[in-house]
């Protein structure tokens, strides 16, 4: 049998034969398919995506149906149980997981790049006292670019790597301070005694003690909880970042769109949502009328509920569920988790979500983690662009390496008027 697809255009009862590879079909073989010489030729519409491969990756494998998640051929289950966050980051951008060696040298540069210049923090002084602290995030990381000019060079790879570098070490920083602004509190410097995950609590919250000790149980459930967001193959703001750096822009620029992207309530921002909409539920009692309420479309959506990939339990709520557990006996228990956990009882049994195959997402949970550490909801997509920022990247240089791609720019379907003469403004 051959890897091809045969249509027929009943428009003209002329049959094409396609190629089909790696089950997928080439949008571009569509052009081919007229109905006369001066026809453009077919274009494939899909808005929003559903169904276009934009590009071939080997960093994330996904399969939506069966629930499973992969980094470079590992499983995220035994990632989050073994591995840390920089160790991820290294496999991510790298391909293979660090020797002992590799990850010393690595989580020693990182460390060494973990200061952001003064200037920054003189500008970041200059935002409104109550700035969202993923505004400031999104158009600090923009403003890095004009503090580092040589990350224009982007088909050099010793730039790419030092960029590399400065982004998953100096991220951090920034999202602290960041933080630090929106409770008035002056910025903490990097710690490079403690891990990544230590320093950032340290960043966030040492007060007058003389050394910060970060909590252990909480500095490895940051850790899983990076370890889960470090990438999600082809999302919006991955997307966003690939098709922003396909204009050969410098990464801290297309990182900035990224973030954006990111921030929005339908993606990163859903785990803020999902504690807004916890609060606003307020008790157990008023779950079924929420739920009704959902169902009736008033509006309401179940946030952290729902993903165009997964159409089971997402894995990576799996872990976080039990992450809350290991976190919840040191902070208490989050009082939010019994509506929580009441919503998904209630929405795994109901026909209109089952019928939908909506289950809970990764954000439905990690919010009631990042509550009870101490986070002000603002932070929580903060939370999530620090480790993202790993996936990013290794998907913006796979990008870039990747002799296919040229600069993203899809076609459209026109729906406008027709050519018409323009009407001088006194006859309109
Ligand atoms: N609550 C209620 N109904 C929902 C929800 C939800 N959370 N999500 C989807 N639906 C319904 C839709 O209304 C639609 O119903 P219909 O067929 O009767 O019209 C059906 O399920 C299919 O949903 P779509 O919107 O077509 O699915 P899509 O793939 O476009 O959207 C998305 C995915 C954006 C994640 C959506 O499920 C959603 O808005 N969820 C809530 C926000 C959220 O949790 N986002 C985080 C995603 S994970 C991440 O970004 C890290």
């Amino acid at each position: 049998m051959a890897d091809t697809l045969t249509i027929t255009d009943n428009r003209t009862g002329k049959t094409y034969e396609i190629p089909v590879q790696d089950g997928a079909v080439r949008a571009i073989d569509l052009r081919k398919i007229k109905t006369d010489p001066d026809d453009f030729g077919l274009i494939a519409y899909d808005p929003a995506f559903t169904n276009t491969g934009s590009c071939r990756s080997a960093i994330t494998f996904i399969d939506g149906d069966r629930g499973i998640l992969e980094y470079r051929g590992y499983p995220i289950e035994q990632i989050a149980e073994h591995a840390t966050h920089l160790e991820t980051a290294y496999l991510l951008l790298f391909g293979e997981l660090p020797t002992r060696a590799q990850l010393d040298e690595w989580t020693r540069v990182i460390t060494q790049h973990t200061i952001p210049h003064e200037n920054i923090k003189k500008f970041m002084d200059g935002y409104r006292y109550d700035a969202h602290p993923m505004g400031i995030l999104l158009s600090t990381v923009g403003a890095l670019s004009t503090f580092y000019p040589d990350a224009r060079d982007i088909f050099d790879a010793q730039s790419r790597r030092i960029q590399t570098v400065r982004l998953i070490a100096k991220v951090p920083s920034i999202a602290a301070w960041a933080y630090r602004h929106l409770t008035g509190q002056p910025y903490v410097y990097p710690d490079g005694d403690l891990s990544y995950t230590g320093n950032l609590l340290n960043m966030l919250f040492k007060g007058t003690e003389l050394k910060y000790q970060p909590h252990p149980v909480l500095e490895r459930a940051l850790d899983v909880l990076f370890v889960l967001h470090a990438d999600h193959e082809q999302n919006c703001s991955t997307n966003a970042m690939r098709a922003i750096g396909s204009s050969h822009v410098d990464p801290f620029s297309a990182m900035a769109g990224a973030i954006a992207a990111l921030y929005g309530p339908l993606h990163g921002g859903a785990n803020e949502q999902v504690l807004r909409m916890l609060q606003e539920i307020g008790s157990v009692d008023h779950v079924p009328a929420f739920i009704k309420a959902v169902k009736a479309g008033e509006g309401k959506k179940l946030m952290g509920f729902g993903h165009r990939v997964y159409k089971s339990y997402d894995p990576r709520a799996k872990i976080i569920k039990k992450t809350a557990d290991m976190v919840f006996a040191v902070t208490g228990r989050n009082p939010l988790l019994d509506i929580a956990l009441e919503l998904e009882r209630i929405a795994l049994e109901d026909e209109y979500f089952v019928s939908r195959k909506l289950y809970p997402n990764v954000d439905f949970y990690s919010g009631l983690i990042y509550q009870a550490m101490g986070f002000p909801v603002e932070m929580f997509p903060v939370l999530f662009a620090i480790p993202r920022t790993a996936g990013w990247i290794a998907q913006w240089e796979e990008m870039l390496l990747d002799s296919e791609q040229k600069i993203a720019r899809p076609r459209q379907i026109y729906t406008g008027a027709a050519r018409r003469d323009f009407v001088p403004i006194e006859r309109r």
